[in-house]
């Protein structure tokens, strides 16, 4: 089974990805955490490239095609092996992303997106998307006190300076994005407390995993 968690800069995502692979651990499961950009090998060379502050000088069609080589790659390499090995791998971002930044974010088509994700992904869609929804000013105000405690804002921080229009256009995006695609894609408010957010992130990935159980026995 595969899970990918989205959502703005600071909602969350690492931190419920941390308690759900806790907890799916402890009922049995294998679980495996990965990333983008930069979930392989190749994908951490591309990642310091695409994340990088002195990267503002990129083209939008540049910045496109890293991400879709980095998912290419995740995908074949790293995604697609531990699906077929019965683990559940857990992403934080995957192609939702590329579709709501470059698309709604960044002004590029979301359908033409779609299907260039359709070729990066090769028919490798997650089975279930939690979308932590929230306030772009919390997000960020949160994100920047993680950033200052972990002294990285240098070498991570192009997303996080971006405006707060360009935030707000994603977090929108995304809620377009979801409803497009609510057979896949889960909204959970992020604006709760960590537990309170993983009590609703819990509930649905055991319904998922229930109904996994029944479809392939
Ligand atoms: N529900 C919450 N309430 C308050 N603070 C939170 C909550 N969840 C996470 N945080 C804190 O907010 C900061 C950002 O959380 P986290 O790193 O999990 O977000 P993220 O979505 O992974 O961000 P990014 O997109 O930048 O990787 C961290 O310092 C984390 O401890
Ligand atoms: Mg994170």
């Amino acid at each position: 089974m595969f899970i990918t968690f989205e959502g703005i800069e600071g909602t969350g995502k690492t931190t419920q990805i941390k308690k759900l692979t806790a907890f799916l651990e402890e009922i049995g499961h294998i679980v495996e955490v990965t990333l983008e950009p930069g979930g392989s090998r190749i994908g951490k060379e591309l990642r310091k490239i695409l994340l990088n502050m002195d990267s503002t000088d990129i083209t939008g069609q540049c910045e496109l095609f890293l991400y879709l080589a980095d998912r290419a790659q995740h995908v074949g390499q790293v995604i697609k092996p531990a699906v077929d090995a019965g683990k559940i791998i857990i992403s934080d971002r995957f192609a939702d992303s590329t579709i709501v930044y470059q698309g709604y974010g960044r002004g590029l088509d979301p359908k033409l997106l779609r299907e260039l994700n359709d070729v990066a992904v090769s028919g490798n869609w997650p089975d279930l998307t939690i979308l932590l929804d929230i306030e772009p000013e919390i997000g960020l105000k949160r994100a920047m006190t993680r950033n200052l405690q972990e002294n990285k804002m240098q070498a991570e921080g192009r997303f996080e300076a971006e405006s707060l229009e360009f935030h707000t256009r994603v977090r929108e995006g995304y809620l377009t994005w979801a409803a497009l695609n609510n057979d896949r894609i889960v909204v959970v408010n992020a604006d709760q407390t960590p537990d309170e957010i993983f009590e609703e992130i819990k509930a649905k990935v055991v319904e998922r995993i229930k109904g996994d159980y029944v479809t392939n026995g």
